[in-house]
């Protein structure tokens, strides 16, 4: 499934002012489509028990396994910074359970989007074949 680049990071921008980032004060909005065309979104949501908040990315991604998508063919992001932003550490493991290596993720920025696959962002990444062989 192809998805206009400008098209996802839109619908990424459209629910950036729906993040709750009380403490931080930096919103961060995520659109993916799946393999079917359909796109979720989601926002990152602090806590008071700062540890507790969660990424914009990963509730995008537990929004659509949660619809029945287990394919990810494309992700935006973009936040309320003035920079680039690219996906931290542990949303790049996430996506990878779900994205192939190829998927592109678009990642706002002022000027034009930054575009990166997703084994660029996790080059060596853990994947389920090393649970196996040896203990
Ligand atoms: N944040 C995301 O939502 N996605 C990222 O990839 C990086 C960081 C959020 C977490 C926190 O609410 C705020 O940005 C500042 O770290």
């Amino acid at each position: 499934m192809t998805i206009d680049p400008n098209t996802l990071i839109a619908r990424a921008r459209e629910c950036l002012a729906e993040a709750y980032a009380p403490y931080s004060r930096f919103r961060v909005a995520a659109a993916i489509v799946d393999d079917q065309g359909r796109v979720f979104t989601g926002v990152n949501v602090e806590n008071i028990s700062y540890g507790l908040s969660m990424c914009a990315e990963r509730v995008a991604v537990f929004t659509a396994i949660a619809a029945g998508s287990r394919r990810i063919s494309a992700v935006a992001v973009t936040s309320s910074g003035a920079d680039l932003l690219s996906p931290c550490g542990a949303c790049r493991q996430v996506l990878a359970e779900f994205a192939g290596p190829d998927v592109p993720v678009y990642c706002d920025a002022p000027d034009s989007p930054r575009r990166w696959t997703v084994a660029e962002l996790l080059p060596a990444g853990f994947q389920a074949a090393q649970l196996g062989g040896k203990r």
